[in-house]
């Protein structure tokens, strides 16, 4: 459910010559790592997700700019602004998920525990309150 998504703060290291932050399987986050892909150009007024996955877990992050997620698990409704290269939002599976408010020049990083299976989203979100009944 929606109390498993989580912010995770990730190990960054800092010195004179800038950042730099580490995704490690099973020690970062929960789930090993199957695919990345990211977001960017996205308008300003755009919105994307609108979808929920069956299995997939992901851990979203930030990492240029800031967007919004507002996620849904059929009862709850819980909102995180990300705007941090060193947070990432931990999605469990089942939960929607809308993605907006994109800044200009914002990357979104989506690490992600399988491949791509078109048969693992719910696209509809009545089809998706049926599913979590
Ligand atoms: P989608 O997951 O709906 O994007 P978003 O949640 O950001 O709005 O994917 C958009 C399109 O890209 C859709 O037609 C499927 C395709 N796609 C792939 O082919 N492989 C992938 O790994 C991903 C994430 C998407």
């Amino acid at each position: 459910n929606i109390n498993q998504c989580q912010l995770i703060e990730l190990n960054k290291v800092h010195n004179r010559a800038g950042n730099l932050t580490i995704v490690e399987n099973h020690i970062s986050i929960p789930f090993s790592v199957k695919r990345i892909y990211y977001l960017y150009d996205v308008p300003s007024n755009a919105e994307r997700g609108g979808h929920a996955h069956k299995e997939l877990h992901q851990l979203i992050v930030a990492a240029s700019g800031s967007f919004r997620i507002t996620l849904n698990d059929g009862k709850q409704v819980k909102s995180f602004f990300l705007n941090n290269p060193n947070i990432g939002l931990l999605i469990v599976p089942g939960i929607w998920r809308d993605l907006s408010e994109f800044s200009s020049g914002s990357v979104c990083l989506v690490l992600a525990s399988m491949k791509y299976e078109a048969e693992d989203y719910i696209r509809d979100f009545q089809e998706f309150q049926k599913y979590k009944k």
